[in-house]
């Protein structure tokens, strides 16, 4: 089992040490389950902050696994409600980050598995075509969803953006949770 334990919170991409490490960064709307996806894969309830109300991340926030590398958990995008200083500082934050943090070598795009993309997402779709690196589609809170259902989106989104770059996944039960792990392990060993 890999060992994940928080690292640290960052407010600012200029204070980011250079660790030297890969990283690979959860990204998706506020709410989507990014932080409950990281608590699953640490095996931790509560590791990473989750909340019933959106907008609860509200920095980058580096967890360690395993010594070898870093999962990033941006902050949520399309909250409505984080005021709009606050909003305009998330969104340079994470900007930046994607656009010129050179460790980035893998990103896990977050889509609730009950309404697929939704506008919120179009930019960051955008620019994740733009940027052509490796990508993982985690559709989450999957266990909402009858067999039948999933297996519908497995189809339709399988097409999309290929059946190894996709899963289900739900937090609550563990579903898909190994998908993500051999993701990472490709992306990570692809990268060496
Ligand atoms: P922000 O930090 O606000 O961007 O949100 P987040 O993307 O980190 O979402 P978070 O993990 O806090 O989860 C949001 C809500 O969705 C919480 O109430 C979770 O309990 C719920 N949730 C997350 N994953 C699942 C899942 O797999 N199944 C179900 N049923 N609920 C989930
Ligand atoms: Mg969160």
């Amino acid at each position: 089992m890999s060992d994940v334990t928080f690292y640290s919170s960052e407010h600012s991409l200029r204070d980011i040490p250079v660790f030297g490490l890969p990283e690979i960064c959860i990204a998706g709307r506020s709410n989507v389950g990014k932080s409950s996806l990281i608590n699953c894969l640490a095996n931790r309830r509560n590791l990473a902050k989750t909340s019933q109300t959106p907008g609860k991340t509200r920095s980058l926030n580096y967890y360690f696994v395993d010594k070898n590398f870093f999962l990033v958990d941006l902050p949520g995008y399309g909250y409505a409600k984080v005021r709009k200083s606050e909003k305009a500082h998330l969104s340079k934050l994470t900007n930046s980050y994607l656009n010129s943090r050179t460790e980035l070598k893998g990103l896990i795009q977050l889509l609730d598995s009950r309404h697929g993309p939704v506008s919120g997402d179009t930019i960051m779709l955008d620019w994740i075509r733009e940027w052509g690196g490796n990508v993982l589609y985690v559709f989450t809170k999957a266990d909402k969803l009858s067999a039948n259902d999933r297996a519908k989106l497995n189809r339709t989104y399988g097409k999309e953006f290929g059946l190894d770059n996709i899963t289900m996944f739900s937090a609550n039960i563990g579903m898909g949770e190994n998908n993500i792990w051999s993701w990472i392990n490709r992306t990570l060993k692809v990268e060496d």
